[in-house]
């Protein structure tokens, strides 16, 4: 089975081409990223036009360097939540269109879910990216953290999932983006807070980690405060001082050890609830999945905690992509009617 997917659902326009949910043929990512860096975050607005002008263009190129033709497609898989609306719009409009065109069903798939199966890939013809070895096993804890979604579930077969936990508040991802803003990092806050915290000592200060009462929920939003109030209270000024003037006034020592110390802390607030859930359920595979994957020190911590071992997705894999989409459609799931296939900007898993 040869799956088409097509994910829109933020600032990358992406399409890619799987085949029998391992093998990946094609992957295609154009991102507005570089529109969105000078506003420090995405604008929803300039996002949903660029994937009018590239949708088209993405798709033809799948193909091109799949070296297929419409014929050789056996279905089309779209995200049709959650994320921007706009932007979800062009995705499912065009994958509908797509459909009723060429005459191929259409998979309706669920971002959140679609990030866990940028695992299941085990063949990589596309030489950037390189696949796993083999595909998880279930029970399979997956650990989801991106800029919208944080998440413990536990998938017992495709489709079927419990989720353990989830955050109260912000994301995780949201949570880096929001603190590189007050150290005066570039948006996105992940690789940038990454960069500086090779230079800048982890536990120069201590940060709190929230108590919940979620055995396996967390919460960002008190980390991200606490480093303001922390900032604020380095350069000598009180609650009151605006957040966007503090990086002015911070030295670049401080600034590097705050980022050390908060992805520490961000990372072992998510790592020890994994922990938990591995104990409990005592899952055959542990996965990564969502923008956040690609930390190093994520990837570091889990290899430190976790007893068995664990292999990671392609960074290529870890951010939005169209493989993941159509990794996710090549395993049981009800098709949509193209002619009505609406978009769930709130689609939970
Ligand atoms: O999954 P994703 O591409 O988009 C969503 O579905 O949200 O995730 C984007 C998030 C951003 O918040 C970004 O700061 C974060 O992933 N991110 C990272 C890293 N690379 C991207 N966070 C920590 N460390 C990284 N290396
Ligand atoms: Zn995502």
């Amino acid at each position: 089975m040869v799956i088409l997917g097509i994910e829109s659902s933020c600032d990358e326009t992406a399409v890619a081409i799987v085949r029998d949910g391992r093998e990946l043929v094609s992957n295609v990512v154009a991102s507005s990223m570089d529109q969105h860096v000078i506003y420090g975050g995405v604008v929803p607005e300039i996002a949903a036009r660029s994937h009018i002008e590239v949708i088209i263009p993405t798709v033809d190129e799948a193909l091109r360097q799949a070296d297929m033709t419409w014929d050789d497609i056996d279905g089309i898989a779209v995200t049709y939540g959650a994320g921007l609306g706009g932007s979800l719009l062009i995705g499912v409009v065009t994958a509908r269109t797509l459909a009723l065109t060429f005459g191929k069903p259409l998979y309706p798939v669920n971002h959140v879910e679609a990030h866990v199966y940028a695992n299941f890939l085990t063949v990589s013809d596309v030489p950037a990216v390189s696949a796993r070895s083999e595909q998880p096993a279930f029970p399979m804890l997956a650990i989801i953290v991106s800029g919208g979604h944080s998440q413990l579930a536990l998938f017992q077969d495709h489709g079927t999932y419990e989720l353990l936990g989830q955050t109260q508040d912000d994301a995780i991802g949201e949570a880096f983006d929001k603190v590189a803003k007050i150290l005066g990092l570039p948006y996105p806050g992940g690789p940038s807070i990454a960069k500086a915290a090779q230079e800048g000592d982890a536990y120069a200060y201590s940060l709190p980690k929230a108590k919940m009462s979620g055995e396996y929920d967390f919460s960002f939003s008190g980390l991200k405060t606490a480093v303001l109030r922390l900032a604020q209270q380095l350069i000598g000024e009180d609650f009151t001082f605006p957040s966007f003037k503090l990086a002015e006034r911070l030295t670049e020592k401080q600034k590097v050890d705050i980022a050390a110390s908060f992805q520490r802390i961000a990372i072992e607030t998510i790592v020890g609830k994994a922990l938990l859930a591995y104990e409990r359920y005592a899952p055959a595979s542990v996965v990564i999945a969502g923008g956040v994957a690609a930390s190093q020190e994520l990837r570091r911590q889990l290899l430190e905690s976790l007893p068995s071992p664990i292999e990671f997705p392609d960074f290529k894999l870890c951010t939005d992509n169209g493989a993941m989409v159509a990794t996710r459609a090549c395993f049981p799931l009800k098709t949509a009617d193209p002619f009505s296939l609406d978009i769930n900007p709130n689609l939970s898993m």
